[in-house]
């Protein structure tokens, strides 16, 4: 164990705060409550009547854009930034005030409703990191609307298969992205999601932007910035707490996602919580969370969180290297004085191999900078330690998920920090029960790798079901141990309570923070034509965490070269997943290593790739395939040395 540089607490009162709620659940809860404004108050915290459904502040009503923009408007804040847009890729910064921000939401509020939405209908956002995506998203939330936000790094499949599971009314897109050194064009993956989708939207709402006018469909596609002139301001309309603000599909273990619901009480209450008491964050500073608005960092905390809390967000439009350069986070946290910084252990491991010394860093200002955060997949020490020499500010590592929405195990800032261990992320947040169980459900001992799982009921925030899919939602997460929430995750506890989080327990993979499916991408190789068989791991990656490797077998007669299948896979995977996945290797095996029961073993080649020591699994049904494995993947340069 070693205490982070300034930090000498020995004793958090993080300890105290959980024991406070494990005392008293809904007390806690209700407490937090009384910082939200709400329309209508709870009948009562929790409604526990339907295990394993549970519903947080039923019989309340309330708005949650009214809580990250109005309530502040009207409450001293109307002239501070809400927003900052900070574009290298455009060259852009533009900022936002409460105010300002507040009318343009209720403008394009007013222009959706103008379109027929209301209420509980559903309305996609694929745009990439421009202000207006945030726009969309409050706006929603302003009328009750339910989004779905689709990464802008999926590909038309990915955005088809969610549009024909949310059924929306509209969509909202953009007329292009901008990567590091290319313009995305967004309206042709739109336009041809919206063929292959079953159901179609009424209306698309466009925003043109100047690098690239897309041609908009006549009785469909509408203009954004037409449209936003001519629409009246739309209030904040009362919701149920219980009512969902939004929809997040995440990777699940086939090739269709999985759609996370999100309700309005419970996620208030949560976010704003762990602003002040997780993040340490007062009301008027400057928060910047370096994600996407299509991932859950990018709903809760460069959106959500920040605003509850009255901060000044951070909406970035570019990469941690090469816009222009591995100074870039760094010109930001200066040139906007930014308090507390969130990003992913890959973004640092990225701006590590180009600027190992640090010399960019030295280039800025970064006395208002206070903590760092890191989360999406395990902190590896050598990054955090990096990180803290270089930074000379505290390095949190954290760990949650995309269906928790907010941190699970973090060391608390706000409540005086715990000393650091590196590699772990230190402890359950209070509202989290974590257990650590074996196969046969039993809590295992302080130090034994298990499942790590969370006493029902989940606190606010978490979601309360899978959209259009309660069964779903038992069958992915309660019912291999009944009572609990199965958080797919493996790790131990260790004698000090901290946590340690150390990989999936499923095909679920991180590549460079994006968590993807290996299920689906073996799915998309499975249908090729002369594809017999498959298996997609993910191997250790540098810079990336992880990245996927596919292993295929052709069918009998198959006379295409190897190289020229290999290219079709690595095509298809990009043009139907998207090219997120970061899918460039495949094999061609004469067969795939087996259980006697026709089960692949993918855990044992992950192995071989990583260079791994690995056992020949006694129930093998052909050990000499484990040879070919080991020749095939040496040609391709595994295991990396
Ligand atoms: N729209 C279109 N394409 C996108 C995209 C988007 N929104 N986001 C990524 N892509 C594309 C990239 O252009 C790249 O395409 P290429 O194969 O043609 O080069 C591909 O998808 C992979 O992108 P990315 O994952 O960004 O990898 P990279 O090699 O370009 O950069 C990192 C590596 C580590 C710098 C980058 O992944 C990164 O910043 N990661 C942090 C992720 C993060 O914040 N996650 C959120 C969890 S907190
Ligand atoms: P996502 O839903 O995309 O946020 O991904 C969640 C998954 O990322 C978790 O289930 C973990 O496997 C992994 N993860 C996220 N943060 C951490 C962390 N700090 N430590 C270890 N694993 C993490």
């Amino acid at each position: 164990m070693h205490t982070t540089p300034g930090i000498h607490a020995t004793q958090s009162i993080q300890d105290d705060v959980y024991a406070q709620w494990v005392k008293d659940p809904e007390g806690f809860w209700a407490e937090a409550g009384e910082a939200i404004h709400w329309y209508k108050r709870w009948n009562r915290v929790l409604d526990g009547s339907r295990p394993p459904f549970y519903r947080w502040f039923p019989g309340a009503e309330v708005n949650t854009c009214y809580n990250a923009l109005d309530w502040h408007v009207e409450h001293g804040r109307a002239d501070q930034a809400a927003l900052i847009y900070d574009s290298p890729v455009t060259g852009t910064v533009k900022s936002f005030t409460y105010r300002e921000l507040r009318d343009e939401v209720a403008r394009f509020a007013g222009a959706l409703v103008g379109q027929g939405v209301g209420k509980g209908d559903r309305v996609i956002i694929y745009m990439p990191m421009v202000p207006e995506a945030a726009v969309a998203m409050l706006a929603c939330a302003r009328i009750g609307a339910i989004h779905s936000v689709v990464f802008g790094g999926f590909a038309s499949h990915e955005l088809a298969a969610r549009i024909s599971h949310a059924r929306p009314e509209v969509i909202v897109s953009a007329s292009c992205g901008i990567e590091v050194n290319r313009v995305v064009p967004y309206k042709p993956l739109l336009d041809k999601a919206i063929e292959l989708a079953e159901v179609k939207p009424r209306r698309c709402i466009v925003l043109q932007r100047p690098q690239e006018q897309a041609p908009l469909i006549p009785g469909r596609d509408l203009d954004w910035a037409e449209l936003t002139a001519a629409a009246q301001p739309a209030a904040c309309v009362p919701v149920a707490a219980t009512d969902p603000l939004y929809i997040l599909y995440t990777s699940g273990t086939t090739g269709m996602p999985k759609g996370v619901v999100r309700d309005n009480g419970g996620h208030l209450v949560a976010l704003k919580w762990s602003m002040t008491h997780i993040y340490g964050v007062e009301p008027g500073e400057v928060y910047w969370a370096a994600s996407d608005l299509g991932w859950a960092v990018g709903h809760s905390y460069i959106v959500y969180g920040p605003l509850f809390n009255g901060n000044t967000t951070v909406l970035y439009e570019g990469k941690p290297v090469g816009t222009p350069d591995p100074g870039a986070f760094w010109r930001v946290i200066s040139q906007h004085r930014v308090s507390v910084f969130f990003t992913a252990p890959t973004a640092i491991r990225a701006i590590k191999r180009d600027d190992p010394t640090g010399e960019h860093v030295r280039r800025y200002d970064l006395s208002a900078f206070r903590t760092f955060f890191l989360a999406g997949e395990r902190c590896d020490p050598d990054t955090l330690h990096w990180a803290e020499q270089q930074l000379g500010v505290p390095v949190v590592d954290h760990w949650w998920q995309t269906e928790t929405g907010w941190p699970i195990g973090v060391n608390c800032v706000g409540l005086g920090m715990l000393p650091v261990k590196p590699g772990s992320c230190a402890k359950a947040v209070a509202g989290y029960d974590v257990r650590v169980l074996g196969e046969d459900g039993q809590e295992l001992p302080v130090g034994h790798t298990g499942n790590i799982v969370i006493r029902l009921p989940l606190p606010p925030g978490c979601l309360p079901t899978l959209w259009s899919n309660d069964e779903g939602y038992v069958s992915s997460y309660l019912s291999r141990y009944p009572g609990y929430y199965l958080t797919a995750d493996a790790g131990y506890k260790d004698a000090d309570g901290y946590l340690w989080v150390m990989g999936r327990t499923d095909d679920i993979i991180n590549v460079a923070g994006h968590r993807l499916s290996t299920g689906a991408m073996e799915e998309v190789l499975a249908s090729h034509p002369d594809v017999a068989e498959c298996a997609v791991v993910g191997v250790g990656d540098e810079i990336k965490g992880e990245i996927p490797l596919g292993l295929v077998v052709l069918k009998a007669g198959v006379r295409r070269s190897p190289a020229a299948i290999g290219d079709d896979l690595v095509g298809m995977v990009r043009e139907r997943i998207g090219p997120v996945a970061a899918f460039r290797t495949v094999v061609v095996v004469q067969r795939l290593p087996k259980t006697r029961s026709g089960k692949i073993l993918r855990g044992t080649i992950k192995k071989i790739a990583d260079g791994r020591e690995y056992r020949v699994p006694p129930t093998i049904d052909d050990p000499a395939s484990l040879d070919e494995i080991t020749g095939v993947l040496a040609t391709v340069g595994y295991p990396r040395r």
